[in-house]
């Protein structure tokens, strides 16, 4: 069967409703014709400032998340990135064919490091794409479902697995990105010109997913419309109620063309307040259910060492001939 991989980093105390639309959908969408590969880049995590304690926790909250999402441990191998040291090793080999010019063009490093600037950014961010890069190859995967966001990353990824074909022999499948073009990029409620991001300043324009109904309601009442107050669909005059359409028509699988209709000769007041309702119902059991994974830390435990066996057994072949393919001498 083709494969899928994806991660999605426990840089926060919860993932929002840009990570669910964007990617999570689609990770349990593809579990029925794909072998999954779902797993948190705790790795990937550490090339910011960060605190362990919160690290250790908001890898748990991840791990129940994403089930809570759907990821479905009997389809799926879901598991922590450092649990499976193949794909460091194999950045490392990576990171011989990348060059630092193409490393150094990476977006979401120029992003990232902007505040400080590159001066004062670590090195792991930089190199970052690289470990991203290796997470994709070392599982051969087909597919990788994200958001727009990760497009870049994933061109490196497949660049780097041409490079290393054409330069060692095949090895690796050069794989897709898999971007729902609809949900892509959901925007920050405040600011609809900003994509969702746990890293925002202020968390009024980001739906959590364990937010109470309360407070993502609030946060959807409160969500920053534009000018004018026909409800319709204009990514350039109205950015902000086009999110919202892009929400609303995500959690309700209707058109946006059908939900514009229903709106005619309606303000933003009554949409909104129909679409804080709608949000308010996605999230309310979706927390609920996190909270009672959480609640059973063994069996978390359990699921991703499980998880994490079935991902070395793949990770450990392809790294074998890498190695191999590498002139390494191997220990008899
Ligand atoms: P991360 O952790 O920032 O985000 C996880 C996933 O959510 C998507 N996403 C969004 N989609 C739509 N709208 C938004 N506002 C939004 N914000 C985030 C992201 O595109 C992503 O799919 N580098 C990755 C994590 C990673 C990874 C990988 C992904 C590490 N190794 C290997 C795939 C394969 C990241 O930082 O995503």
């Amino acid at each position: 069967r083709p494969r899928v991989l994806s991660g999605a980093q426990p840089t926060a105390d919860s993932y929002h409703l840009g990570n669910y639309f964007g990617a999570f959908r689609q990770w349990v969408e593809l579990q029925d014709e794909f072998d999954a590969f779902y797993f948190i880049p705790d790795m990937h995590a550490i090339t910011v400032e960060y605190s362990p304690t919160d690290l250790r926790e908001r890898t748990y909250i991840a791990a129940a998340q994403m089930l809570a999402a759907g990821v479905d441990p009997a389809r799926s191998a879901l598991f922590v990135q450092s649990h499976v040291p193949e794909h460091a090793q194999l950045a490392w080999v990576l990171g011989g064919v990348t060059g630092f010019g193409e490393a150094s063009r990476m977006t979401q490093f120029k992003d990232k490091s902007s505040k400080g600037g590159a001066e004062s950014s670590s090195v792991g961010l930089f190199t970052y794409p690289i470990l991203m890069a290796a997470d994709i190859l070392i599982y051969q995967a087909d597919q990788v479902p994200v958001g727009e966001d990760q497009r870049q990353h994933l061109e490196l990824a497949r660049n780097l697995a041409q490079r290393f074909n054409h330069r060692f022999g095949e090895t690796f499948k050069v794989p897709e990105a898999y971007i729902v073009k609809e949900t892509a990029k959901i925007y920050d409620l405040q600011d609809p010109t900003v994509k969702m991001s746990g890293s925002a300043a202020s968390h009024n324009g980001v739906v959590n997913l364990t937010d109470d109904r309360k407070k993502a309601a609030k946060k959807v009442k409160s969500a920053v419309t534009d000018s004018g107050d026909e409800v319709r669909f204009d990514e350039k005059e109205k950015p902000g109620v086009s999110n919202l359409l892009v929400i609303y028509s995500a959690l309700t699988k209707r058109t946006i063309a059908d939900i514009e209709r229903e709106y005619v000769g309606q303000q933003y007041g009554a949409f909104k307040v129909a679409l804080s309702e709608l949000v308010a119902d996605f999230v309310g059991p979706f927390g609920e259910r996190t909270r009672e994974l959480l609640d059973d830390r063994a069996e978390l435990d359990r699921i991703l060492k499980a998880g994490a066996e079935q991902a070395r057994a793949v990770a450990a072949q392809t790294l074998e001939l890498v190695y191999e393919r590498s002139g390494f001498v191997r220990p008899t």
